[in-house]
Formats: C-alpha cells, sequence, structure tokens
C-alpha cells in the first residue's frame, strides 16, 4: 500500500511547516555549484505543493530564505533571487488553475525590488483563490517576528489602546506574521539535521517534528505522504495522559 493510501484524509494536519535542507550538499554529491542543487530544490517544491493540495491540506509553509541566509556568498544569494523571480513567474499560471493562494511570512521588503514586485503581484493575483495556502517564509527569523510582535502590543499599551491585562497568547499570536493561520501540527526537515533553526519557534509549541535524512531535491510528495502517515501514527497528548486523550 501507498503511503498515500495510508492516509487518513479526514484526520490531515491542517498545517505542515517544512525545513527544505540539503540543496547545497546534493549538489555538491554531483560535482555541481550549490545553485544546482537550489534550482532542483524547486522540482521538489512544486511536486510537494501539487502534492499537498491534492491531499487536501489547508496551509503549507515552506522555509525558503532564512534573515541569516543573507550571510551567504553574494553569488548564491543572487542566484536564490533569481530562483524566485523565475519560478514565481513561471508557476503564477499553474497557481491559479490549482486554486492555490501565495503568501509570504518574512520582512520581504528586504528582497531585491524586482523579486518583491513580482511576490507582491503574485500575492495580489492569487488573493481570492481558496484552496491551499502557500506560505514562503523569506528574509525570516521567528525570533525578529516575536520581537516585531511585542514591540508592536507594547506600543499599544503606550498609546493607551490597550492595557497590559489584555495579553494574552491569541492576542500575542495576532501580532505574529502568521496572524490568521492555524499552527502547523507536522514540521518536517530533511537532510538529516536535527535543529530547528529560527523557524516558527512560536508556532510550533505543539507541532510533531519529523526528521528524514533525504536532501531536499530528492524530496517528493510521497515522502511528504510518508511524514503524514507517521504524523497520523502519533498519539498527541498536549499534555494529557494518554488515558486522558483516549
Ligand atoms: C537549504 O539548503 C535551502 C535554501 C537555503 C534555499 C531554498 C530555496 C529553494 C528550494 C529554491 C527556491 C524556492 C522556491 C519556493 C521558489 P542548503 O543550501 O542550506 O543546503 P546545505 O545544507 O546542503 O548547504
Amino acid at each position: 500500500m501507498s503511503f498515500k493510501e495510508q492516509i487518513d484524509t479526514a484526520r490531515l494536519p491542517k498545517h505542515v511547516a517544512i525545513i527544505m535542507d540539503g540543496n547545497g550538499r546534493w549538489a555538491k554529491g554531483k560535482g555541481k555549484l550549490r545553485v544546482f542543487g537550489h534550482h532542483n530544490g524547486v522540482l521538489s517544491v512544486r511536486d510537494v505543493v501539487e502534492g499537498a493540495g491534492e491531499l487536501g491540506i489547508k496551509y503549507l509553509t515552506l522555509y525558503t530564505f532564512s534573515a541569516e541566509n543573507w550571510n551567504r556568498p553574494k553569488y548564491e544569494v543572487t542566484a536564490i533571487m533569481e530562483l524566485l523571480i523565475s519560478t514565481i513567474n513561471k508557476e503564477i499560471k499553474k497557481l491559479m488553475e490549482s486554486n492555490v493562494r501565495l503568501n509570504t511570512i518574512g520582512d520581504i521588503e528586504m528582497l531585491p525590488k524586482k523579486c518583491y514586485d513580482e511576490l507582491v503581484s503574485a500575492m495580489e493575483k492569487t488573493a481570492g483563490n481558496t484552496g491551499l495556502v502557500l506560505t514562503l517564509a523569506l528574509s525570516y527569523s521567528s525570533r525578529r517576528e516575536i520581537v516585531q510582535a511585542a514591540r508592536a502590543i507594547a506600543e499599544k499599551v503606550e498609546k493607551g489602546d490597550l492595557k497590559v491585562s489584555d495579553i494574552t497568547e491569541d492576542l500575542f499570536a495576532g501580532h505574529l506574521h502568521t496572524a490568521g493561520m492555524p499552527d502547523p501540527e507536522l514540521l518536517i526537515r530533511t537532510s538529516g539535521e536535527y535543529r530547528i533553526s529560527n523557524y516558527l519557534l512560536w508556532q510550533i509549541a505543539y507541532a510533531e517534528l519529523y526528521f528524514t535524512d533525504k536532501l531536499w531535491p530528492d524530496f517528493r510528495r510521497e515522502d511528504l505522504y510518508e511524514a503524514i502517515s507517521d504524523y497520523q501514527k502519533r498519539e498527541r497528548r498536549f499534555g494529557l495522559t494518554s488515558e486522558q486523550v483516549n
């Protein structure tokens, strides 16, 4: 039985987040430049987005470029930005046909203007789509996001628009870039690394973590289905006992 057939579609995670890792090592293993890995990583993105939408996942959030990634060699940063522009350009028709809404988290105003404009235009075009919400984390740092939320709330308190006693978990979550999105129930990281790397720190409080040795350019929808099938075998207790949950 395929992994897809093993999945109970009535109990799908609403939100799957992925740390796409291993592009550089994949390329190096083939004697190529790191950028070759990123180009092939786009094929994985395409397949996983299609596979997630087909299965009925509502939110898919991909760690595409971290705030720390700005410190990579200039040629690599430029290549990733150009890849983003060309991919969005090429895929916009497909996103519309598949009813996918494109969204971003992170400080996207730090991206090169052409990249920013392309993203904003694609977000506007797909804003009315009601299928999968595909969120690209770009120039994203979870700690920075949390600090920005804290500042925004503090400003409201300072102006008298909020009372300290109004500050709740829900209010705080509403000031994060992911406001309005459910928390991810499943976080996948590829490439055999076991870290979170400043990704969705608040939002993954109760997420199930899934690590695979596969490098991102080798990851396909069947691997996503394997992760979801594994997720469905787990008992999520949220601090309760097994007896209470059952
Ligand atoms: C991590 O691999 C990957 C990235 C930092 C870039 C991810 C970008 C893409 C998959 C292409 C663009 C995506 C979209 C959505 C159009 P790494 O370079 O850190 O690999 P390594 O750990 O082996 O060095």
